[in-house]
């Protein structure tokens, strides 16, 4: 070999190992990303159902993902997926780096701190204040009171609920309750928020004034999945949508609308 070429070679194999690097760390980078993952997910209930069908999808941190749908199409069931109460029948479920689909019941509670859930019905503890019904949810994860008084105000006027602490559910409006609703979700800074139809229940403006505060949360760094039937919100919003039809994944798009 002469000297040339084996300087070209040298220069090469540099090259190279540049490239083998940055590829990884490519990949690396895209799995750090990645919030959840389903690998070929299906469900069939017992009663025979297959409620959800062969989906796969990929969700990056920090996205706002409408799940969109006709009623029966699979939303419910796939947010229950997620929320671990249902195991899919075949297929996989990936939290950032982590197996999530065999999950044993004792290590479910420990996986749930990384959501706050939101439904359309509130779920507010109905004897309890708007203060305790949030507090509540930092307790179960070990917060002090002395961290709890602290934080509290800081939330509730996150959710534009300064001086409403001590009133009971049932002396709120809808959108207050749901306000309250998400309150709880987020008070342990979940990675994931998940709602499902979280306006189902409020008239529009309440239910702008609640994506505003969505929007809020999504813009200082909360991953959210909302499962939606308001064909004005998706299209206003012009987030990701993923659609589905009988189980089925029918559409995923950037920043889709209703269609
Ligand atoms: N607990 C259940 N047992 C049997 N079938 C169910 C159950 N829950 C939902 N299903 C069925 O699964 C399908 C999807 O339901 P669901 O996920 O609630 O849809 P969506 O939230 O989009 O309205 C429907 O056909 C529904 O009837
Ligand atoms: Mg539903």
């Amino acid at each position: 070999m002469s000297p040339f070429s084996v300087k070209t070679f040298v220069i090469f194999k540099i090259d190279l190992q540049i490239l083998i690097k940055e590829a990884y760390n490519n990949e690396h980078l895209e799995k750090e990303k990645l919030m959840l993952e389903l690998k070929e997910v299906s469900m069939r209930y017992p009663a025979g159902n297959v409620a959800l069908d062969n989906l796969s999808i990929e969700i990056d941190k920090g996205e706002f993902v409408f799940l969109i749908g006709a009623s029966g199409a699979g939303k419910s069931t796939f947010i229950k997926l997620l929320t671990k109460e249902l195991s899919p029948t075949s297929g996989q479920l990936w939290f950032e780096d982590k197996n999530i689909t065999k999950y044993h019941k004792r290590r479910i509670p420990h996986y749930r701190r990384n959501l706050g859930i939101v439904f359309q019905d509130y779920r507010l503890l109905e004897k309890e204040t708007v203060a305790e019904n949030i507090a509540f949810a930092m307790r179960i994860v070990g917060k002090k009171n002395r961290e709890i008084k602290r934080e509290l105000p800081l939330i509730l006027n996150l959710v534009g609920l300064n001086g409403k602490e001590k009133k009971f559910p049932d002396q709120l409006s809808g959108g207050e309750q749901q306000r309250v609703s998400i309150a709880r979700a987020i008070a342990n800074n979940p990675k994931l928020l998940i709602c499902d139809e979280p306006t189902g229940n409020l008239d529009p403006a309440t239910s702008w004034e609640l994506m505003d505060l969505l929007s809020k949360l999504h813009n200082h760094g909360t991953t959210i999945i909302m499962a939606t039937h308001s064909k004005d919100i998706v299209n206003t919003m012009q987030k990701r949508v993923i659609e589905l039809e009988d189980g089925k994944l029918i559409r995923d798009e950037k920043q889709g609308g209703y269609a």
